[in-house]
């Protein structure tokens, strides 16, 4: 089975948040004191996200990224990991992660079939590191880097861009395609940070593909995966491909396939919409897995047709932290 939305989009990718805490304080994500993190009962449990995905799976959802806050800080990541593997439907599980906790965990979760990790990476700079992240840790991620390249994930790096704070990184972190087979893509800063407040270090993704450009001419257009968030390049004599996410200008929502659950069970249908449906409450309350299914087809069928709609739409003004969303 495979649903579409109302506007013809296939909803195939299921972005689930496992926890909203994070063992980094990245300031474009959240403060750095003062984050109120969610008491555990008001947490989907492993058991509520394993049904959930059982649904999902059923109404056609074949890919499910795990993100967070930082998906290895909640505990029995692996053994969750190893039981959503194997739902039926479920072809494909991946990792969004800032790497810090993630290189123990490698052998298993090649042994699980989980391939693709997106590592988020701002700056090779170390003090830049600690000041973006609050935290001293880059040692540990790009420990992480190199032994993903070893054991042949397939690797993305995202590392959000503003100007004034690290575009002097877009360069170096573009030269990490050059050798290796990644693909380092360059995001533009959303609002969602904890206060909401639009920084003057917006860089657009023209302005970000302008500084590649500018120092490699020759840079080439590839063909992006479909339903892809990035647009992408290469360079040419490099391994690995450069890309850009205009998150901010929200350029590919024709072709979004994806639906989000956030760390309480919160469905959003759009990364900008501020939530369409409790799925925890009505897993709780609810049961019978059709009468859930009946739920989120209503829903499905009500999706906006881009983030300007769907922030338009909002009851409040963009501003929740990202380790809530999970991006
Ligand atoms: P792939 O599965 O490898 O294509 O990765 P992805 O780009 O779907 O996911 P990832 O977690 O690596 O996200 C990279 C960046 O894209 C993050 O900043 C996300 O917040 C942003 N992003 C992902 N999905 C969406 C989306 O649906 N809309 C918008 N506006 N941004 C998104
Ligand atoms: N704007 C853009 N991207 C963000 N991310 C976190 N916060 C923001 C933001 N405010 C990115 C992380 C991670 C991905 C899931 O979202 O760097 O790579
Ligand atoms: Fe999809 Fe909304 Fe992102 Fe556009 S902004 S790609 S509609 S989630």
């Amino acid at each position: 089975m495979q649903i579409f939305d109302n506007h013809g989009r296939p909803i195939s990718y299921l972005r689930l948040a496992v926890t909203d805490r994070c063992n980094l304080r990245c300031f474009y994500c959240m403060p750095e004191e003062g984050v109120q993190f969610l008491p555990k009962p008001h947490l989907l449990t492993f058991e509520e996200m394993l049904r959930m995905a059982g649904i999902l799976a059923e109404l056609g959802i074949t890919k499910i990224r795990i993100t967070g806050g930082e998906p290895f800080v909640r505990r029995d990541l692996m053994h969750f990991l190893g039981k959503l593997v194997d739902i039926s439907g479920v072809q494909e599980v991946s990792i969004t992660t800032n790497g810090v906790l993630t290189k123990p965990h490698l052998k298993e979760l090649k042994e699980l079939g989980i391939r693709k990790i997106n590592l988020s990476l701002d700056t090779l700079d170390r003090e830049r590191f600690h000041e973006m992240t609050r935290r001293d840790e880059l040692p540990k991620v790009l420990d992480t880097f190199y032994a993903l390249l070893e054991n042949d994930f397939k690797l993305k790096v995202n590392a959000v861009v503003m100007a004034g704070k690290n575009d002097q990184d877009i360069l170096p972190l573009a030269a990490l395609s050059k050798e290796n087979e990644v693909s380092v893509r360059f995001i533009e800063e959303m609002p969602f940070n904890g206060s909401g407040i639009n920084k003057e270090a917006f860089m657009s993704h023209t302005r970000i593909l302008n500084a590649l450009r500018t120092e490699y001419p020759e840079i080439q257009k590839v063909q992006d995966e479909l339903h892809s968030t990035s647009s992408n390049y290469r360079i040419p004599d490099f391994k690995g491909l450069v890309g850009v996410i205009a998150a901010f200008s929200r350029t590919f929502c024709g072709s979004c396939n994806r639906i989000r659950v956030t760390p309480m069970g919160l469905l959003k249908t759009c990364l900008y919409d501020d939530g369409v449906l409790n799925l925890r409450d009505l897993l709780r309350g609810e049961p019978d897995d059709e009468r859930v299914k009946a739920e989120l087809l209503e829903v499905f069928q009500k999706r906006p047709k881009d983030g300007f709609e769907a922030e338009k739409k909002r009851s409040s003004l963009v501003s929740e932290s990202m380790t809530t969303i999970g991006g």
